[in-house]
């Protein structure tokens, strides 16, 4: 079976989502919308797509079977509520959506449309993350006890998308757009939803009303403590996750590299290689279309995410820890 599939949004994340489908005999792009023409119309002449500056009249027009949203936050609940609302299974982009009570919203109507959704989770799909998994599941290095999860990004830089740096169109900052893949990563890593956290975040950016650091403590249902610390200044650049274990420690540097530790020395595990990860999340996609089987980035799990930053910004405003 082919599934015809139409993208919402042309921005920086789509050309990943293009490059997937054109790999895959199962999904077929036919249409692309953006409001910027010129975006819709490059993207659709390279892929060959037909492209729109309405998505709505897109959908109308084309019947897709699937929509991907990959659209500014605050357009993620009313672009996947009038794909699913027209009979299109959605795959959106993270995260779900601008905060909990939307989440709620798009569950709600997905349900009601009986379509599939699910959350492009990208952690989920990344090499040196599911050997990480796969260790961590083995049990070699014994019980996992706790993580630090580090990023620091140029986050001001001139080539981010304005409606970034506007907490009503992202919902919040980095914590919102990058804090939510750290805690998309302990979540998924160990097979546990954040229970508690506690969190301080600062506005110390050129631009907009958003915070541009931030420090977390948190702890799973499970009982893993995990610290989060983000910065967008001037900074070195660095991505690393660290997970201290009974007898050992890892060292994840998504989408670079992965380091064991057994004995006092981090030495470098080879990462089995497998199909591009955005070809992945669209597998997961049709299993769930075609089997029921649901995606490990689900709706209720990708409401969690949201719920979890939220928490965080709440922390952070009263000072006091929040309970999920
Ligand atoms: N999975 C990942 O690793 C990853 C990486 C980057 C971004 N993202 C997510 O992808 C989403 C998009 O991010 P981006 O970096 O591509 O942003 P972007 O600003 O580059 O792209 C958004 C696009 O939406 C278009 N748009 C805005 N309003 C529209 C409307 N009403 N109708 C049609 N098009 C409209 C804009 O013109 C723009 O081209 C966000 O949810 C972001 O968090 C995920």
């Amino acid at each position: 079976m082919s599934y015809k599939v139409a993208l919402i949004g042309a921005g920086g994340i789509t050309v990943s989502h293009l490059e997937a489908l054109s790999l895959m005999d199962e999904l077929q792009g036919v249409a692309i919308a953006d409001i910027s023409q010129e975006r819709a119309e490059a993207a659709g002449a390279q892929y060959g797509l037909t492209a729109y500056t309405d998505y709505r009249l897109m959908i109308e027009r084309e019947k897709p079977d699937i929509a991907v949203v990959t659209l500014p936050h605050f357009l993620h609940k009313e672009a996947t509520l009038f794909a699913a609302e027209r009979g299109c299974h959605v795959m959106l982009e993270k995260p779900m959506a601008l905060n909990a009570a939307e989440c709620d919203e798009i569950i709600e109507a997905v349900g009601r449309a009986g379509v599939r959704l699910m959350v492009g989770h990208t952690q989920h799909y990344i090499e040196q993350n599911r050997t990480a998994k796969a260790i961590i599941e083995e049990g070699r290095l014994g019980r996992l006890v706790m993580i630090n999860d580090v990023r620091h990004v140029p986050y001001y830089r001139d080539t981010r998308p304005a409606w970034f740096f506007e907490k009503a169109k992202a919902g919040g900052g980095i914590f919102m757009n990058l804090g939510s893949h750290s805690i998309d990563k302990i979540q998924w890593l160990t097979g546990s939803r954040v229970a508690q956290v506690k969190a301080e975040v600062s506005h110390y950016g050129t631009k907009g009303d958003i915070e541009g650091s931030g420090i977390a403590w948190l702890r799973t249902e499970s009982g893993i403590t995990a610290t989060i610390s983000q910065s967008g200044y001037t900074v070195v650049p660095r991505n690393e996750t660290e997970l201290i274990f009974t007898g050992g420690m890892l060292k994840l540097l998504t989408g670079q590299s992965l380091w064991i530790s057994e004995d006092g020395q981090y030495v470098e595990v080879p990462v089995k290689s497998e199909e591009p990860s955005f070809v992945l999340q669209f597998r997961d996609l049709l299993r769930y279309i075609e089997e029921g089987v649901e995606p490990s980035s689900s709706m209720t799990y990708s409401r969690s995410v949201v719920a979890a930053v939220e928490a965080m910004y709440r922390s952070s405003e009263t000072g006091a820890e929040q309970r999920l």
